[in-house]
């Protein structure tokens, strides 16, 4: 069955740990979707991840529909959320909810995530008026990676914890059926935990989340530009496609592949009139 916002609404009263992971295309979310994540996130990390992008900043509404519309394909029972990019939600709350709607329509996205607490507060209360669930992101938010001046912890001290909980308990209100938490001390992404009725889906966050986020090139091993403390590798994929290069190169320089299982037959006669 679909998981959707109620998914994550049962998850945070019967206390149920909810995962989600990224992807960016049709095979990886048919492949993530198989395996019951509750939802998948089509994140502007494809920036990085994707594009080889330095940030998250030059990532279009394009990228996202061209992208999510793939994910989205796949994704039989994950909820599919797409991320809303830079300078697609900051202009006005006109622009956020128009391309929250083209998300929706043309991404075929079952909800959106943006960035920010109190300041967009007014945004996702006219996208969640507009019909169309949204997942808010606070703490290291990477879209303001300018303003931060580096991608560092949030919320380590009291003025800046105390804007975390004021930004949690704002998305809340204004209508956020779940919130990221990124980069944020344990204990101080727990308290928030315990104060909210909306999951708190952590990444760099510790286990007192309701749920946890990753990207899913990270988890397996295949992208090495930058790999934050706390990313853990459950596979080594990356080094697993390396190997399978080098053993395609290895045969095909050998003549062992194609062997006679991988090619089609004709009749000998057939070829015997062609010389
Ligand atoms: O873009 C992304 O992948 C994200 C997650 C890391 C939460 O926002």
């Amino acid at each position: 069955m679909k998981k959707s916002v109620t998914t994550f609404a049962n998850g945070k009263l019967k206390g149920d740990k909810l995962t989600m992971l990224t992807a960016y295309d049709y095979s990886t979310a048919k492949l993530i979707d198989s395996t019951g994540v509750d939802a998948i996130l089509v994140g502007d990390s494809l920036g990085n991840v994707m594009l080889g992008y330095e940030d998250t900043i030059s990532v279009t509404m394009e990228d996202m529909i061209h992208h999510g519309a793939a994910v989205a394909r796949g994704a039989k029972e994950a909820m599919v959320i797409i991320d809303m990019p830079f300078m697609s939600y900051q202009t006005s709350v006109y622009d956020a909810v128009v391309n929250a709607g083209r998300l929706m329509k043309e991404g075929r996205a079952n909800g959106v995530k943006l960035e920010g607490g109190v300041e967009v507060a007014d945004t996702i209360k006219a996208i969640v008026a507009a019909g169309i669930p949204v997942m808010a992101h606070i703490g290291l938010t990477p879209q303001s990676i300018n303003s931060f001046g580096g991608y560092k912890v949030q919320g380590k001290d009291e003025m800046a914890a105390k804007k975390l909980i004021e930004d949690a308990m704002a998305v809340q209100e204004a209508g956020a059926f779940a919130v990221v938490l990124e980069c944020v001390p344990e204990k101080l992404a727990t308290l928030v935990t315990s104060k909210l009725d909306i999951p708190t889906i952590g990444i760099g966050a510790g286990a007192g989340c309701d749920g946890q986020i990753l990207v899913y090139a990270d988890m397996m091993g295949m992208f090495s530009d930058y790999v934050p403390k706390f990313v853990k590798k459950f596979a080594n994929v990356g080094e697993a496609m390396k190997e399978a290069c080098k053993s395609y190169i290895d045969e095909v320089k050998a003549g062992t592949y194609p062997a006679v299982e991988h090619t089609y037959a004709i009749d000998d006669e057939v070829i015997g009139k062609l010389y």
